[in-house]
């Protein structure tokens, strides 16, 4: 559990530093490299928590999403540099911020729906009549 909430707390960490990078990229265009690394570390927080959620009864449909979401997001993030260039290039910009902090919803959702599960399951091994 303390494992889940660690991961957790990192995913907001990185998911804020990735945001005020991509910011800092409207002054400081050198920053785009140090904040696709970050975005990177949130899809790779959010594709191996939903891995792992795919292994676990009861959470393989949300794992599958995690999957898809945590491939999606760095292609939408490498390519919106091309997507609506103009005035509705924002769409683009806000869409990618709004798909950031979705992960780190996502990853909130799968992190406490593994604890929910492994404290179930625990609960059912200490007691296996109450199962
Ligand atoms: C692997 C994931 C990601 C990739 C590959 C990526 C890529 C990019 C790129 C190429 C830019 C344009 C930089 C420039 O104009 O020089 C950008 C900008 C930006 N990114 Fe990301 N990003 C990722 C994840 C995230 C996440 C997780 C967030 C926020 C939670 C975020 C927030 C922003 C913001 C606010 C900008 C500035 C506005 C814009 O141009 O869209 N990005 N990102």
């Amino acid at each position: 559990m303390k494992r889940a909430r660690l991961v957790r707390i990192i995913a907001t960490i990185a998911t804020v530093i990735t945001a005020a990078l991509g910011m800092g990229t409207y002054t400081h265009a050198n920053f785009t490299n140090i904040h696709i690394l970050f975005g990177l570390l949130v899809a790779l927080i959010l594709l191996l928590l939903s891995l792992v959620a795919t292994f676990t009864r009861g959470l393989r449909g949300l794992g599958a999403i995690g999957i898809v979401y945590a491939v999606l997001m760095p292609m939408l993030g490498v390519t919106q540099q091309l997507i609506l260039i103009g005035d509705l290039h924002w769409l683009v910009e806000t869409t990618h911020l709004a798909v950031g902090f979705g992960a780190l919803a996502l990853i909130g959702v799968i992190g406490e729906r593994l604890i929910h599960r492994k404290a179930v399951m625990s609960k059912n091994t200490l007691s296996p009549e109450a199962a």
